[in-house]
């Protein structure tokens, strides 16, 4: 089973700091880069997988497209890809190299298809620019122009750009110069960034300047499942952007509403001779000029929180232990002079009898204080109200004249000129971003063809497996946190985990547990009983497996031995029971022989007898 590891865990799993009072920290700045979140990570639960079936290519080669389109599946090996796409030798604007590495990976986080190699970039926080030759170049007198491609994250992305650059021809042969100082004929594709940037963007290039789309779409779902981007420029001046096969956006390109600045200017503007008059009162509403004055009985009060006096210590809360206290494992740092410095003070750190406190049932360390609740009596500033004003007079309708300097441009579908290449040139937080199927050609038909080939049953898989990655969660989520749930219901839980699949389960237990074990022996048993009863669990099934597996394979061993045993054993008894017959024949014998013997011995003597005499 692949598991979504760390950016699944990132997605689902919360970080808490453990409570320190604010004022603390305040007198304490360096607390905080001490006192570092303690990330409770819930163990990560198991999910059925779903079938990943063998990536089959899209049965065409580069140029085999119509009109000479290009097309990369990133699958015929890393050497063969890299001859083709050149990662850039130049400084970008800032001076610096651009460092983010480009590889050839399948996906490890929500895979499609087994073997279905992608690009991937991987970058933490610096510029990366990779970029190929487009030859012969495309050229768009006349036609429609489709750029296709897909992105899928392999890690959460905090800010970054996933778009690429349709290039000029250049006399560079291998684009080894790109940079973020390139032109560009076409820039499109998802940007993101914190909650400031989230949209797709569509950029052209028209006569040396830059038309941004404005109000552009926003990206796919940031998931780790694939995107599809699709961006349509037909002769007909009208553009459509699609997202995962979804028309998001469409438009004319001359549209002066929808670029910025537009390519064509407006048709009429405003006459620069018919200013807005100086005297001209549009103003809904104006202050009340019979209450200028703050009244008597208005009081601004300082704080809109107050203590709340009636607020008691909670029972639980014990004040004599400390939140904090002295970290002994933490050295003296080489930087720290006593001459300039002052006498080193020593670290702390969080008591760990405090680290886990149950708050809501009112546990807590140090000094108690009561808490803040909003003040009852608190009125905001004094503001004059306003009333109509009795002078309004409308918005003032200007005049408008045609626009003279309007910019005429009613071909911009084709483009300033040929597309000699294409090019990510990106700036990244931490990222793993993967790239993938980049069309770029004429033809509706065959992006069309390629999406629902290759990004349609792709998605597919991963919507599936998403759905149990998320489910998976949602139930480890609800057998915590209902309260109903007795520990029976929890360990169900856990051995229905353990039954999906023992090795990584048992595994993760054990790492899991060590590690808190390794912090603390009793916070361990404490924090996871569920795990030392699994583990103890799984002792026990070891060991009767072992003893089954042992049983199983030595009895036939032992069954022979006891077989042999036995055998002995009876032909010892035979033997014996034999050996006691034949005394007993023997001593018979004997008998009868002794008499017999005792008459040959009288007979000798009476031969000896007889020989002496
Ligand atoms: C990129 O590759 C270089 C050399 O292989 C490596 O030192 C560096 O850590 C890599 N950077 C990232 C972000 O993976
Ligand atoms: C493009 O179309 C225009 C208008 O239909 C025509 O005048 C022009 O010759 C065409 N250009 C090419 C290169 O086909
Ligand atoms: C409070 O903490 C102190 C020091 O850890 C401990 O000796 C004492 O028993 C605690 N009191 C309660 C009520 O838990
Ligand atoms: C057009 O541009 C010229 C030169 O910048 C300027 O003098 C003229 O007033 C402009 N006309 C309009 C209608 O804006
Ligand atoms: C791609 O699939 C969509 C939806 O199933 C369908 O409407 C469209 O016609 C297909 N495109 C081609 C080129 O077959
Ligand atoms: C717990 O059981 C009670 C009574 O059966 C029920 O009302 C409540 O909704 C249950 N809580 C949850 C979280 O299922």
């Amino acid at each position: 089973m692949i598991l979504p590891n760390l950016a699944a865990a990132a997605l689902f799993c919360s970080s808490a700091m453990a409570q320190i009072d604010p004022e603390i920290l305040e007198a304490n700045p360096h607390l905080k880069d001490l006192v570092m979140p303690k990330i409770t990570t819930p163990r990560m639960p198991r999910w059925k997988d779903v079938e990943h079936p063998l990536f089959e290519p899209y049965p065409v080669e580069d140029g085999e497209l119509a009109d000479g389109a290009i097309f990369d599946q990133f699958n015929e090996g890393s050497t063969e890809i890299f001859k083709k796409w050149k990662v850039s030798k130049a400084l970008n604007k800032d001076g610096k190299p651009f460092t983010g590495n480009w590889t050839i990976e399948e996906p490890e986080i929500l895979p499609g298809f087994d073997k279905d190699y992608a690009l991937l970039l991987s970058a933490n926080q610096e510029s990366s620019a990779i970029a190929r030759k487009i030859d012969p170049p495309l050229n768009n007198i006349n036609k429609t122009l489709i750029v296709q491609y897909e992105v899928k994250l392999q890690k959460p992305l905090n800010c970054g750009g996933m778009y690429v650059k349709l290039l000029p021809e250049t006399s560079d042969p291998d684009y080894s110069s790109f940079n973020d100082a390139s032109p560009y004929r076409i820039m499109f594709g998802p940007d993101m960034c914190g909650s400031l940037t989230n949209k797709v963007h569509f950029i052209i290039h028209r006569y040396g300047s830059e038309h941004q789309l404005v109000d552009a779409p926003i990206p796919a779902d940031p998931s780790f499942k694939s995107g599809l981007y699709t961006l349509m420029i037909h002769p007909d001046q009208e553009f459509e952007i699609r997202v995962n096969g979804i028309t998001v956006k469409a438009g004319s390109l001359l549209d002066p509403e929808l670029f910025e600045p537009p390519l064509q200017g407006p048709v009429s503007i405003f006459d620069p001779e018919d200013p807005i008059p100086e005297d001209w009162d549009s103003r809904k509403f104006i202050p009340d000029p019979e209450q200028t004055e703050q009244p008597e009985d208005w009081y601004d009060t300082t704080s809109y929180l107050i203590v709340n006096t009636k607020a008691r210590k909670p029972n639980n809360w014990n004040e004599s232990k400390p939140l904090l206290i002295p970290d002994l494992d933490q050295p003296k740092p080489q930087t720290w002079d006593d001459e300039i410095d002052g006498e080193w003070p020593g670290m702390v750190k969080i008591n760990p009898e405090c680290e886990f406190l149950n708050t809501d049932a009112g546990e807590g360390c140090g000094p108690w204080q009561p808490p803040l609740i909003r003040n009852p009596n608190y009125k905001r500033q004094w503001e004059q109200p306003v009333i109509i004003n009795p002078n309004y007079m409308g918005e003032y309708k200007r005049r408008t004249i045609v626009n003279d300097n309007r910019t005429e441009d009613t071909d911009a579908s084709n483009l300033d000129g040929t597309i000699g290449g294409i090019g990510f040139e990106l700036f990244t937080s931490s990222a793993l971003i993967m790239f993938d199927n980049v069309y770029v050609g004429h033809s509706i038909t065959d992006a069309e063809n390629i999406g629902n080939a290759t990004w349609n049953p792709k998605f597919y898989i991963e919507t599936l497996l998403s759905e149990n990655v998320q489910r998976a969660f949602h139930e480890q989520q609800e057998v915590y946190t209902n309260e109903n749930n007795t520990f029976v219901d929890i360990y169900k839980y856990e051995i229905s985990q353990l039954w999906l699949d023992p090795k990584g389960y048992s595994l993760e237990i054990y790492e899991h547990f060590m590690r808190e074990f390794a912090h603390s022996r009793w916070e361990a048993v404490r924090q996871f009983p569920v795990s030392v009863f699994v583990f103890i669990m799984l002792l026990f099934i070891s060991t009767t497996t072992g003893i089954f597996l042992f049983d199983t394979l030595m009895r036939p061993l032992s069954n022979k031995l006891t077989e042999r045993k036995s055998g002995e054993k009876a032909s010892c008894k035979e033997l014996d029971q034999k050996g006691v017959d034949e005394h007993k024949k023997h001593i018979q014998q004997k008998r009868v022989e002794g008499t017999s013997s005792a008459t040959t011995d009288s007979s000798t003597v009476t031969q000896r007898k007889k020989k002496r005499s």
